[in-house]
């Protein structure tokens, strides 16, 4: 039996998009950019996504720009926003919680004398939309928030932050949102929320790595990332990866087809690991309520390394994490637990259980079975090691 719970690190690939993925693969081999029918056909698939991912956003077709994935978007985004406007102001605001692919954007501004503001966030990793109130100014050309958290779940109070924003008169920030954890799992409406950019990746909802999207307001101007040919207006120069693109679509149609039932199924899975968690001495970092995502679980189990447990359940074919897949070969503690101001033991025995539309019930019930033996063995050593 094996249990793959790090779903937020990236999920496995639908067999419906691997097999669009073939689809067109063997079909539709040409050039978005050709002006011959095997280019209109790749064009036409592009196409096809962009109006599939405007529909569920709620935005139009012509606002959606394809890339690399989150990492890629966020960046475009955020220096992107902030090079354009560079003669408006001089301001930026982000959370201190946000993911490196956003925070490192912020730092390497901060370098070009931009000056940020790092919202603090509360115990339970969530932003206080009064804290956004105190920090905007006049200047602010850009506020970017994420829209679930990728460690803890938590879900940001975007109708709150919205309302903050909106209020202003005058000095009116550009907003971005890295919806990289939340698009496809939870319902997020850019234009009724006034948001001008929003990041999506592939990967997080069973599509391939590597391709993700961009909404970008009508009437917001971003300097691209590259240089190039004209593809996505020239906002994101370079071929477009036409396959991953419609696999893309493909996963996401998959995704809004089932969301309610995944999101109720889901819960209740969250709701018994958390259950086996605390049976066996686990402290759940994040929100305990529904403003915490029903798909990410972060536990600790203090006395225990967490390192030390994730090694123990990966012998056992459990795969969970020690914090977002992008820092976790890093050996310094997650910053998101440590602005929540999680205490140490909490903090270097953090694992992250995470969930997806794939994960079966067997999965689950597998982890519940080996998670208490394992915890109470390691106690076993770590908590006789701490007499010595
Ligand atoms: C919240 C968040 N933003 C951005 C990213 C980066 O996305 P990608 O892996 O597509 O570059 C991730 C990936 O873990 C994420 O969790």
């Amino acid at each position: 039996m094996k249990a793959y719970l790090d779903n937020s690190a990236t999920t496995p690939l639908d067999p419906l998009v691997l097999a669009e993925l073939e689809r067109v693969y063997n079909n539709v081999p040409g050039n978005a950019s050709s002006l011959y029918s095997l280019g209109l056909e790749a064009e036409q698939e592009l196409k096809r996504c962009r109006e599939t991912l405007a529909g569920f956003l709620g935005v139009s077709a012509k606002e959606i720009y394809f890339a690399s994935g989150g990492t890629e978007t966020n960046n475009l985004a955020i220096w992107g926003a902030a090079s354009a406007r560079r003669r408006q102001g001089k301001h930026l605001i982000t959370t201190a919680v946000e993911h490196p692919s956003v925070l490192r954007v912020f730092q390497a501004l901060e370098e070009e004398d931009w000056q940020v503001t790092y919202l603090p966030c509360d115990r339970e990793g969530k932003i206080q939309p009064r804290r956004l109130q105190a920090a905007v100014r006049d200047d602010t050309v850009l506020v970017s928030t994420m829209f679930v958290n990728n460690e803890t779940g938590a879900i940001a109070p975007l109708a709150e932050l919205s309302r903050v924003l909106r209020e202003r008169k005058q000095g009116l920030p550009l907003w971005h949102v890295d919806a990289v954890q939340g698009f496809g799992r939870l319902e997020i409406k850019p234009s009724e929320l006034g948001i001008d950019l929003l990041s999506l990746s592939g990967h997080k909802i069973h599509a391939p790595k590597g391709v993700g999207a961009l909404y970008c307001r009508s009437g917001v101007h971003l300097k691209p990332l590259f240089h190039g040919g004209q593809q996505e207006h020239a906002l994101r120069p370079g071929t477009e990866n036409v396959a991953g693109i419609a696999a893309l679509r493909k996963a996401a149609e998959l995704a809004f087809t089932a969301r309610e039932t995944t999101i109720k199924r889901l819960g209740q899975f969250k709701t018994r690991l958390r259950a086996c968690a605390e049976s066996c001495g686990g402290i759940v970092n994040g929100p305990l309520d529904e403003t915490a995502a029903p798909y990410i679980l972060n536990l600790s189990f203090p006395g225990v390394p967490a390192e030390v447990l994730l090694h123990s359940l990966d012998a056992r074919e459990i795969y969970v994490s020690t914090g977002s897949a992008c820092s976790s070969r890093q050996k310094t503690p997650s910053h998101v637990l440590s602005a929540m101001r999680v205490d140490q033991d909490q903090l270097k025995s953090a694992v992250r259980l995470s969930l997806s539309r794939l994960t079966r019930e067997e999965e689950v019930e597998y982890a519940c079975q080996v998670l208490p033996q394992v915890v109470a063995e390691l106690r076993a050593i770590y908590g006789a090691r701490s007499q010595h």
